[in-house]
């Protein structure tokens, strides 16, 4: 039974490190798994999602040794099988980058199915799309998707849809594939670059990562390498919407402001003052924050890794905002929960009508996913009294520390696991 118990009230202040990209990292460590070198990896974050990873890289037989809790070494000269169906594997969203690593060195894989948070029906098909272009003969058989080729040939791909994974995931195998490959309507997040300068280091040949159009030549062979993670853009986006919601003052330190602009424009939007420096954004909130409308796009766009985040921010805004998620049709869940707090959102097709309200009140809640878990935390910590909230295995996919680095901020937040851990911390916070 983990838990978070929070009690809220109190501003957060003071400086908080932000961990390494997320979901860089399990594309990356996924991708080191192409070369038969050693490769060493700095900045993983220590997550569930990461190890689960980490884990089903060594049931294919690749050699991973921890350096320190952030320092990946991987060596997978010796790999064994190319199936991975793990019990592990099946809860992860990225288990579909294996399937990309693998094809591109062995032309062929078997990975199960991906899961991932419940945040709408994510598809499968324009990764589908590109690996066929590219050659290889997909088939879903008993729940594993299941490529072959003779070999992979460079092809021209238009993605129908702006996709992370499938931008990934097609850039992955094409870095192997016998010439040019051209992937048009790419996506741009800050961690599709992050992938494509991981593989540059190993010797591919990847321009234009970051814009719409990515061209791939591809290399027989890739080197060992040593390579720096970037900081986690929803991490620290999720701290700086902490301070918002608390009227505190957060500095997010290791971070790269570029990629959080969306998130301090809507923040200076309602109310707060955002300060950047080279590698920190400050976050002041000091009067009621003030509403807005918000759509969440592709990169640069608002994420939708922000959305619950920033609904919990607008429930407490004066007047009335709007929140329209573009990306993944299911992913107001949470907003039951929030009501249980005293919020007042309506939820249409795929917008969110929020009435800001004056105050929260503590409650339990229940975590319905990563992020949609993070924000009622958020909630929690700006609420009067306690809450207590339930399934945080799904926050702890994602946040390294998250209680500790809360703490750290001055929150009033521990993680207990039995009643009567919860309540030797009600009598400790008072
Ligand atoms: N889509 C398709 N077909 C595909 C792939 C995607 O129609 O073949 C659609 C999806 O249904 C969705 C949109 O395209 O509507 C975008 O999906 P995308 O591929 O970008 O998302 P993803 O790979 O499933 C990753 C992150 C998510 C993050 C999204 C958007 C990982 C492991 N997951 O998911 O992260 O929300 O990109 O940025 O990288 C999280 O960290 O909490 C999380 C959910």
């Amino acid at each position: 039974m983990e838990q978070y118990a929070i009690k809220g009230g109190n501003p957060l202040v003071g400086e908080v490190e932000i961990g390494g990209a997320k979901n860089a990292a399990l594309a990356i460590l996924a991708a080191a798994l192409m070369t038969d070198e050693t490769v060493l990896i700095d900045n993983v974050p220590d997550v569930s999602d990461i190890n689960a990873i980490l884990s089903a890289m060594q049931d294919l037989g690749a050699i991973v040794t921890r350096l320190g809790r952030h320092t990946v070494k991987i060596n997978a000269s010796q790999i064994h099988t190319l199936v991975a169906d793990g019990e592990e594997l099946k809860k992860i969203r990225a288990s579909y980058y294996l399937l990309g690593a693998l094809t591109a060195k062995y032309k062929e894989a078997r990975v199960v199915l991906p899961g991932g948070c419940n945040i709408g029906s994510r598809a499968i098909d324009q990764h589908i799309k590109g690996f066929k272009a590219l050659g290889v003969d997909v088939r879903i058989e008993h729940g594993l998707i299941c490529n072959k080729a003779e070999h992979l040939k460079g092809s021209h791909i238009y993605l129908d849809v702006v996709t992370v994974g499938a931008t990934i995931n097609t850039m992955l195998a094409a870095a192997m594939a016998d010439g040019q490959t051209t992937i048009e309507n790419a996506a741009k997040e800050p961690h599709v670059v992050d992938v494509a300068n991981f593989l540059n280091s190993m010797g591919a040949n990847i321009k234009g990562a970051g814009t719409d159009v990515i061209r791939i030549r591809g290399v027989e062979k890739l080197h060992k390498t040593e390579y720096t993670i970037i900081p986690d853009q929803i991490e620290a986006g999720t701290y700086m919407f902490a301070a918002a919601v608390t009227k505190g003052d957060v500095t997010v330190k290791n971070v790269i402001p570029k990629h959080l602009e969306s998130i301090s424009a809507k923040l200076m939007e309602i109310g707060c003052e955002v300060e950047e420096s080279d590698d920190a954004v400050r976050v002041v909130a000091s009067k009621r924050l003030t509403h807005t409308q918000v759509k969440t796009l592709p990169y640069p766009g608002f994420p939708t890794d922000m959305q619950p985040q920033i609904t919990v921010a607008l429930g407490l805004a004066e007047g009335t905002s709007t929140v329209t998620e573009s990306i993944f049709e299911n992913r107001f869940k949470y907003v039951d929960e929030l009501t249980k707090m005293g919020a007042s959102i309506k939820v249409e097709g795929n917008t969110a009508i929020i009435d800001g309200v004056s105050r929260y009140t503590g409650a339990p809640l229940v975590a319905p996913d990563l992020r949609a878990g993070a924000a009622l935390v958020m909630a929690g910590l700006a609420a009067e009294e306690y809450t207590v909230i339930d399934n945080i295995q799904f926050i702890e996919r994602g946040y390294e520390d998250f209680h500790l680095k809360l703490q750290g901020l001055g929150a009033k937040i521990d993680r207990v696991t039995s009643e009567k851990e919860l309540q030797k911390f009600k009598l400790k916070v008072g």
